[in-house]
């Protein structure tokens, strides 16, 4: 029997059963007949989690880029792998077959090769999202560089200080980037940031603008020239199971991100898995997941999970309000998506504007939409549910960070019942359970707790990047012998999933414990309400109370702001009870937001809390001049 494909809810548990019962088996059964491998394993896993010390397929030999391209190419060369879709419509889609992405990526390999970089050194790529991307990140795969893909949106310090981190010996960047009406100006953010990066000899630069660049003699050159003169072949570097494929930063409590360290073997096996799995994948699909690259989700779900699977995915440079807010839905369309995965910060703001913006489309092609990156609220689900998916599509929410590498608690489309706002059951293999604040694991179902997972799996980050003390200390210690995640989350009565959202964020109330997730949701159902971010701020009484800030819908924005207040808090009241009424409301017209749509809390929390003193590392933020704002119209 073959594990890799789940078909209907009976075979699931009889998987998980197997995953749990025997995970050797069951990883090493998957990872036996669906890669090629240089070289077996000798132990599927090794580990031992209170030194936050994992190895999977012990000594096994394998490159990836061999199992993304190659494999493919007896069978699928002409297949489209790759659909580039650019910010402006007008310039016409790009098809790259598996024929020309071996081409390309050959020959990007070689150019590296040739411009000195070496199997274990790092490459910084701070590209746009376009093709070049892609190329880039697998041809580093191909001769064992370490890719570190940085965000084309982060600012100078922030792109020194992760070049830094990982001493990368080289940049590849474009000239500039297209972003709705916007242009960037990437190779002058880029120079600005090299004036502090000692470890860098080479850039290389992708022309996308057309713009005027200044080239450093010695350390720039254009890219496409080198890559004119490079020849289309490129023999694979042999990697071990566990020889690095990239690191990726996040964001940590503290102001220094976090380079996370994925290898090889476990990441590749687990993102194709899930990939499969979780969007009922099938051989003529298109798949498109609207995340940047330069994001977990984008390593893992534009990139990896969907050339593992010979899949067809889409690369996407723009935004979804240009040139209008129908440019998600006609590219859906005109491609004939058949998996979409976005997440609920881009659902909520469609689904603010018109609906017709959305009827207008045909999304017949559609099988499956996916949500991912923060708990998706109950509206927006059914927005997204019944005008997306036209109520036939199963939502995926996928709960996963960038520790995990790949999706770990998410319905299965066609398996498992979905629910609103539940990230439903663990992916076989998983082991996930709820811990009290005694430390002790909580049994049953109905419960409440931190979410730790108690057993290694493939594609869980090994370390950060030059701080393994750092990596044990915030993930294993905790709670002993597992991998804490930092979210909290509730088991209903079935055993499903839901996130409640990060344990930092919960306050507790006169004694009660709030998660400010449901009381957001709570609020965002009220019709005049955009979206709200909920805080605690120390209070004499009750220990913390709430403050909210709230964005209006333009229906509400008209209303007298006392009234919308007591409404709110009369809503608030009767869907979670009047202890999480809000003590103070602001109304605001934006929140402090990571590009990657997070909302950043600390700030709100200084603000609430009066103290303007040190809002920290802001350089991550998508709309500083907010913050502001928001300090200047405090209650
Ligand atoms: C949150 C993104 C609720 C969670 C892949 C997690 C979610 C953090 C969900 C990781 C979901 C992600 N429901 N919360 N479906 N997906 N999160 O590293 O708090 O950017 O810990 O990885 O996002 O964010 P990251």
């Amino acid at each position: 029997m073959s594990y890799y494909k789940i078909k209907n809810l009976e075979e699931y548990f009889k998987h998980y059963k197997k995953s749990i019962r025997e995970p050797r088996k069951f990883w090493g059964k998957i990872a036996e007949e669906n890669f090629i491998w240089y070289q077996g394993w000798d132990k599927v896993v090794d580990f031992n989690m209170g030194e936050a010390d994992v190895k999977w397929f012990v000594n096994a030999k394998v490159n990836i880029t061999k199992n993304c391209i190659d494999r493919h190419l007896a069978k699928r060369g002409d297949k489209t792998a790759i659909i580039f879709e650019p910010n402006n419509p007008n310039e016409g889609a790009l098809h790259i077959s598996y024929n020309e992405l071996y081409d390309r990526v050959a020959k990007m390999a070689n150019v590296l090769r040739e411009q000195g970089v070496k199997k274990g050194d790092r490459v910084c790529i701070y590209l746009p999202m376009i093709p070049e991307l892609a190329i880039a990140v697998l041809a580093c795969a191909r001769i064992g560089a370490i890719h570190s893909v940085v965000f084309a949106g982060f600012s100078a310090s922030a792109v020194t200080s992760r070049i830094n981190d990982c001493e990368c010996k080289m940049v590849i960047t474009s000239d500039g980037g297209f972003r709705g009406n916007k242009s960037i100006d990437l190779k002058g953010i880029i120079d600005e940031a090299l004036e502090k990066c000692p470890s860098v000899e080479k850039v290389l630069v992708a022309n996308r603008t057309n713009t005027d660049v200044n080239m450093k003699e010695g350390r720039d050159q254009w890219l496409q020239p080198l890559l004119d003169a490079a020849i289309p072949n490129n023999v694979a570097e042999i990697m071990d199971a566990e020889d690095p494929l990239f690191i990726l930063y996040t964001s940590g409590s503290t102001g220094k991100p976090k380079g996370m360290l994925h290898t090889t073997a476990g990441y590749m096996v687990q993102t194709a898995y899930s990939f499969k799995n979780i969007f009922n994948y099938e051989e003529n699909d298109v798949f498109w997941c609207t995340a940047d690259i330069g994001w977990i989700t984008g390593h893992s779900y534009i990139l990896y999970g969907p050339l593992l699977n010979g899949a067809t995915t889409v690369i996407f440079e723009g935004v979804p309000s240009y040139p209008d807010f129908g440019r998600f839905w006609e590219v859906i369309d005109k491609h004939k998506v058949s998996q979409f995965y976005t997440a609920p910060t881009a659902i909520r703001s469609l689904a603010k504007e018109s609906d017709e913006w959305v009827d207008k489309y045909d999304l017949s092609s559609l099988k499956v939409i996916g949500s991912v990156g923060e708990p998706i609220n109950e509206e927006a689900w059914h927005w997204y549910n019944d005008h997306v998916g036209k109520k036939k599509c199963p939502v995926v929410d996928t709960w996963w960070q960038t520790e995990t590498g790949s999706i770990m608690i998410s319905p299965v489309p066609f398996v498992t019942p979905t629910k609103p706002t539940y990230a439903t059951l663990p992916l076989p293999g998983i082991q996930p359970v709820l811990m009290d604040e005694k430390r002790n694991e909580i049994e049953g179902n109905q419960v409440v707790g931190s979410l730790c997972i108690k057993f290694p799996w493939p594609s869980m980050a090994r370390t950060i990047w030059g701080d393994h003390e750092r990596y044990k200390e915030t993930y294993f210690s905790a709670f002993p012998g597992k991998y804490f995640t930092g979210d909290g989350a509730l088991r209903d009565e079935v055993g499903y999933y839901r996130i409640t959202g990060r344990v930092d964020d919960v306050v507790i109330v006169s004694g009660h414990n709030l998660g400010t997730a449901p009381i957001e949701d709570a609020i965002n159902e009220h019709p005049a309400v955009a979206e709200s971010a909920i805080v605690g701020f120390p209070h004499d009484i009750k220990g913390n109370a709430l403050y909210g800030f709230i964005i209006l819908k333009e229906t509400g924005e008209y209303r007298d702001r006392d009234n919308l207040t007591r409404e709110i808090n009369e809503h608030v009241s009767s869907h979670i009870g009047p202890i999480a009424k809000l003590d103070k409301i602001q109304f605001v017209s934006g929140l402090p937001k990571t590009r990657s749509g997070k909302i950043m809390r600390r700030i709100l929390r200084k603000i609430a809390e009066g103290d303007f003193s040190n809002f920290g590392d802001t350089s991550t933020l998508l709309n500083p001049e907010i913050v502001d704002e928001i300090k200047d119209n405090k209650i």
